[in-house]
Formats: C-alpha cells, sequence, structure tokens
C-alpha cells in the first residue's frame, strides 16, 4: 500500500467512524500497519484483523515484527491459515456471536475463486453500511506472468488467464449484491458501500422526519410570523 492508497482509506475511516477493519493479505503488514496507526491516530476503539498465509511470516521483516516496532500490537488481530483465508473466514461465519466489521479490503488473491468466493463470505460478516476496497481490478494472470517472465498458473486456460478477474467480481457480485455508491480510481480500486437494509432506511428515513419535526417545532415559538406560518402547515 502506498502512502497515498493510506490517506484514502484514512479519509473512509474518519468519515464513517469505522471500528473493526478487515484485510484480506496481509504480506509484510504494510497496509495493516497504515490502517491500525489511522485507529490509534483516532483513538478510540478499533481494531484490525488481517489474514494470510502462515508462510508470510518468512518475509523479513514479517507482520510481526512491523506491527510490534511501531507499537501497534493492541490494533491488529493477525489470522494465519497454511493455504486460504475463506477456511478461517468460514469459522467466523459459524462463530457465536459472529465477529461483525464495517471495512475490507481485499488485497490478495486476485482471482475469480479466491476473490469472488471472499466477498460472499466477507459479505456475511459486513455491517449494513459497511465499506469494501477491491485491490487491483485490472490485474489478469497473463499480465502478471509477463512481468515476471515465468508462468505461475498452469492450470488457468488463456481466456481465463486473459480476463480481469477481480473486476468481474466487482461488475457481477458486488453489483449485483446491490453496493451503493461504487467507484473507482486511479489506483485501480474499487470502493464500495453496502447498502443498508430496508428495515434500517424506514428506520432512519422515520428518525429523520422525527428529528425534522422537532427542529419545526422549536420555531413554533419564534417571533418570526413568516417562520411560525411554515412551521404550522407542516407540522399539521
Ligand atoms: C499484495 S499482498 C498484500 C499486501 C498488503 N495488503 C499491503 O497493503 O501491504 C497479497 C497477499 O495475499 C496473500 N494471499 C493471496 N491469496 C491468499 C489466500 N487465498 N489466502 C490467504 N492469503 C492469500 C499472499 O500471501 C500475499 O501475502
Amino acid at each position: 500500500m502506498k502512502n497515498k492508497q493510506a490517506k484514502i482509506i484514512r479519509e473512509i475511516v474518519r468519515q464513517n467512524n469505522l471500528r473493526n477493519l478487515l484485510e484480506l493479505g496481509t504480506y509484510q503488514g504494510k497496509g495493516t500497519a497504515y490502517m491500525a496507526a489511522i485507529l490509534e491516530e483516532r483513538r478510540g476503539p478499533g481494531t484490525v484483523t488481517t489474514f494470510d498465509r502462515e508462510k508470510c511470516l518468512e518475509l523479513s521483516p514479517n507482520v510481526n515484527e512491523v506491527i510490534t516496532t511501531m507499537g501497534l500490537e493492541h490494533r491488529v488481530k493477525i489470522n494465519l491459515h497454511h493455504r486460504s483465508f475463506t477456511f478461517p473466514l468460514m469459522k467466523m461465519l459459524e462463530a457465536n456471536p459472529r465477529p461483525q466489521f464495517d471495512f475490507c479490503y481485499f488485497d490478495g488473491g486476485h482471482t475469480w475463486d479466491e476473490t469472488g468466493f471472499a466477498f460472499l463470505l466477507v459479505d456475511k460478516l459486513l455491517k449494513p453500511g459497511a465499506w469494501i476496497i477491491l485491490d487491483d481490478l485490472d490485474w489478469t494472470i497473463w499480465e502478471s506472468e509477463k512481468k515476471r517472465g515465468k508462468i505461475i498458473n498452469r492450470s488457468y486456460s488463456d481466456e481465463e488467464k486473459k480476463i480481469k478477474q477481480v473486476r468481474k467480481v466487482w461488475e457481477i457480485l458486488v453489483k449485483e449484491a446491490d453496493y451503493i455508491n461504487m467507484r473507482e480510481n486511479e489506483f485501480g480500486w474499487g470502493i464500495a458501500q453496502k447498502p443498508y437494509s430496508k428495515n434500517m432506511v424506514m428506520h432512519n428515513f422515520y428518525n429523520t422526519k422525527y428529528r425534522f419535526r422537532k427542529r419545526l417545532a422549536k420555531y413554533k415559538n419564534k417571533t418570526s410570523r413568516a417562520l411560525k406560518k411554515k412551521a404550522k402547515k407542516i407540522l399539521r
């Protein structure tokens, strides 16, 4: 994660008062550290739960070292599995009470199978109104292999290798889950918000109406005739 990208996350976290953040794909913990620092800066409650494979601990520095050096251990929960985050995500779905998050940064396993399935699982762990970021919308296996100069995924067909698989998740799964405020940015990120449930929309509607009526009721006692008249009309 770059500094400019971290600033975007900071804005989303601060504007929406997000507390429980998820990250799929820890690697060395740079993104994890940025997010933990954003929560720390705001003080108050909040943690980052990050997922990767156990193998990521072989990196130097590894996530534990990065987080400890920065004094952010109390803000981070590291969840490692030998094969894939889809397994610990299943455990989370089974837990009682089920953990709830208000943000997820998808930055690991850019394939249709991994990101697609992870999205379906994570969606069940997200609160209404939670935010997601899908990294690398335009990533392809083809381009990645070309850059590295070697074949990484032998089991994929040429068609699969050329397809932007994260974009497919974005355009099919995220869209069809009725996510709102969908936007893309210059970093190849897809940013979207989980829809509020119908009940919550109604609740907010009545809440706003109630607050509005209360504010208007105040005008009734004001001296301005025009305002009084207006308030009377609306409150009728
Ligand atoms: C691009 S790196 C993450 C970078 C990190 N988010 C950051 O901002 O510094 C991708 C990571 O995803 C992990 N990953 C990919 N597929 C995974 C899977 N199915 N399960 C767990 N981890 C996975 C890789 O091991 C790798 O460390």
